[in-house]
């Protein structure tokens, strides 16, 4: 008799649900099977393979560098270990050029790591490449306010929507996303006041990071919320626990006992 899984991993559907109901979603990063399959376990809705894997996990300054093949390995890594969280990965910087390449970049995604659904970061230009995808029946989730891809564009990591105008394009862009098939919208470091109003203009679920309360969900990237971390997490993220200083009172723990065994072996030696 073969045991069967009996848990059932959440759909697009579901998270839509959550929006309606108005329970809010909680979503958080991960790069690996480990880390993963505990956020699976401890009952996360969605997890976000993040191209923040650029930052976080291969020590890129940017987010630039990674690659198609990067996302799909881990990916792939975070999929395997999990059975519930909707798996959403990353569309890294290159691979949305035109609708087309873009449509055959999240097929391959999807083929080769069996993720559910794909991250697109951009705005209005973003609108014909999110109606080809989900036309073609691949969820998207799209990606607006601060868009580390372009931070050579951009000129840097800051809050978005200050100015009247700044405000209103995001409202505007939000919109014609949502219109262009998007299931969910992050917005990323967007002024808070912003952001809830963009909330409260949508249908579909908007998820904020560094956006304040006022959204339909929170992301966060799972190194930041844990404190695994070498450099310092951005103001916004607030720890919650010190996974650095554990590794690194283990690790220190582990030397002071191997080089004490070693000087005792030596010593009833001589
Ligand atoms: O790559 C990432 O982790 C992200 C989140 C910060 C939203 O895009």
């Amino acid at each position: 008799m073969s045991v069967q899984s009996t848990t059932r991993r959440l759909t697009t559907r579901d998270i839509s649900r959550l929006r309606e109901r108005g329970e809010p979603i909680a979503m958080l990063t991960a790069y690996d099977c480990v880390m993963a399959g505990l956020l699976d376990q401890s009952g996360i809705d969605m997890i976000l393979v993040g191209d923040s894997l650029g930052n976080v996990v291969l020590g890129h300054e940017t987010t630039l560098k990674v690659t198609l093949a990067d996302m799909i390995r881990h990916a792939a890594a975070v999929t395997r270990a999990t059975e519930r969280a909707l798996i959403v990965c990353d569309m890294p910087f290159g691979t949305t050029i035109d609708p087309d390449t873009s449509l055959r970049n999240a097929v391959e995604i999807l083929q080769q790591t069996g993720v559910q659904a794909v991250k697109i970061e951009g705005g209005l230009a973003m609108v014909p490449t999110i109606e080809r995808l989900t036309g073609y029946g691949i969820p998207v989730m799209a990606h607006i306010g601060l868009t580390p891809q372009a931070v050579h564009q951009l000129g840097g990591y800051y809050t978005h929507g200050k100015a009247t105008e700044a405000a209103d394009r995001l409202l505007r862009e939000a919109k014609a996303l949502e219109q262009a098939g998007a299931f969910a919208i992050v917005l990323e470091c967007i002024v808070p006041d912003v952001a809830a109003a963009i909330t409260a203009e949508l249908s579909i679920p908007t998820i904020g990071i560094g956006s304040g309360p006022g959204c339909a969900g929170q992301v966060l990237v799972i190194n930041d919320l844990i404190g695994l971390n070498t450099r310092p997490a951005p103001s916004f993220a607030k720890p919650r626990a010190d996974a650095a200083r554990l590794v690194r009172a283990a690790v220190a723990d582990y030397i002071a006992e191997t080089k004490a065994a070693a000087l005792q072996t030596r010593a009833g030696a001589a």
